[in-house]
């Protein structure tokens, strides 16, 4: 007879199954019973298939990785605790002290604070360049530049980089291309096919798409991809299974949501350029977008979910607006069913000094949109609805 003490800390005895779950398992163990030290050691070693140790690699990620390199016709992926971790992981695998980066300087804040001064404080050098201009590119690659990194499609003012050009540029000059697709995923573009070495997406967004998960995604190919897994492992930027199982399952609807979610920024982005209280539109479907034609022809007509629009009277209208939109969420993130706003003088982009805003052509009355799954009718009378307040010139209470 066992005293309590030793009969509940046994390990769980799964029943045994006559049939498989339609549905995947989560498996939130953090570690495996092995057979033998043999086994142990033929797992650990990549020898023989299974698991070990949760941060080294556990279904839920290998499950949500499978579908992924499918998606960007990948040889190689991992999963990472978030976009930044992805990002990380391209760092720490591919760059050492005397290395150079050269980096797009329309990335995410943060990713410019990680290719910039994280980097610098780890000895790699860092050049910005402008993704739209293929001089700036060249002249921000050193002898050193072992790695370039560009968006598809920038933040928030929507340019489009030509991935396939910038690839080149690099390979001549024996730098690797990374891309952060997080704006385009997989649906709109697939940069290993245009000849990026990298491709990271912040699953966090579209490709999950509900606003309830932290992760991020790396995927690649050939001689650099060796150090990636240890990377994750050793600098501890595995992904968690809960978050590898809700992503796939977000994943299952990605093509549904972008489809709608593209037509619906279309149908936005036009309600919002033939209203004369709007001063511009960016939006890459529209034909006065500076690189309308190599959208249409890298994104196959499709053109996103992402557009930023700019309103007369400064940050008092956009806050107008924003309180008035009573049917667009203010919250400063992006890809999920909802539509949402952001304002990125006060969030994205509240790092930059004004004239540095001001050289990227934000100003306090630009607004991004993240256009969801709702109908593009509800989605033009919310907008209608916020342009309204935005024109209503009374103090803001
Ligand atoms: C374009 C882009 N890249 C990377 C990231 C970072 O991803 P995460 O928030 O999953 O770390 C973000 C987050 O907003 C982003 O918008």
């Amino acid at each position: 007879m066992h005293r309590p003490d030793d009969i509940c800390p046994q390990p769980d005895l799964l029943p045994p199954l006559a049939t498989r779950p339609h549905a995947a398992p989560i498996y939130p163990t953090s570690v495996w019973q092995c057979d033998s030290p043999d086994q142990a050691d033929a797992i650990l070693s990549g020898q023989q298939a299974g698991y070990v140790y949760q941060r080294d690699r556990h279904p839920n990620a290998d499950l949500l990785v499978a579908k992924c390199l499918e998606l960007h016709g990948a040889e190689r992926a991992v999963a990472t605790s978030s976009g930044m971790a992805a990002l990380s992981a391209a760092v720490l695998s591919q760059l050492k002290t005397g290395d150079d980066v050269a980096v797009s300087r329309l990335l995410y804040g943060k990713s410019l604070l990680l290719f910039g001064a994280e980097c610098e404080r780890m000895g790699i050098g860092s050049a910005l360049f402008d993704p739209c201009d293929l001089a700036s590119f060249e002249a921000a690659l050193t002898p050193r530049t072992r790695l370039a990194v560009v968006e598809t499609i920038a933040n928030p003012l929507v340019q489009v980089a030509d991935l396939a050009v910038l690839a080149k540029i690099a390979h001549q000059r024996n730098v690797l291309l990374l891309v952060d697709n997080t704006f385009a995923t997989p649906y709109l573009c697939r940069p290993l096919e245009l000849g990026a070495d990298l491709v990271m997406e912040s699953v966090s967004k579209m490709m999950n798409g509900h606003s309830d998960v932290m992760l991020g995604l790396l995927c690649g190919r050939g001689a650099q991809w060796a150090r990636v897994p240890l990377a994750v492992s050793a600098w501890g930027l595995a992904s968690g299974p809960f978050e590898c199982w809700l992503a796939a399952r977000g994943l299952a609807t990605l093509h549904l949501r972008m489809e709608r979610a593209s037509a619906n920024a279309l149908a936005a982005a036009r309600f919002l350029a033939a209203d004369p209280r709007v001063v511009r539109v960016d939006y890459p479907g529209l034909a006065t977008h500076p690189q309308h034609a190599l959208a249409d022809r890298q994104f196959g007509g499709r053109f996103g979910s992402m557009l930023a629009f700019h309103l007369p009277g400064g940050r008092a209208a956009a806050e107008r607006f924003i309180r008035a939109a009573t049917r667009i969420p203010f919250c400063p993130s992006l890809g999920e069913v909802s539509t949402t706003l952001s304002h990125p003088e006060s969030t994205s982009h509240r790092g930059l000094s004004p004239d540095e805003r001001a050289t990227l052509g934000i100003s306090g009355g630009t607004l991004r949109l993240s256009v969801g799954v709702e109908s593009a009718e509800y989605v033009i009378a919310a907008l209608a609805e916020g342009l309204a307040g935005a024109a209503d010139n009374g103090p803001v209470s």
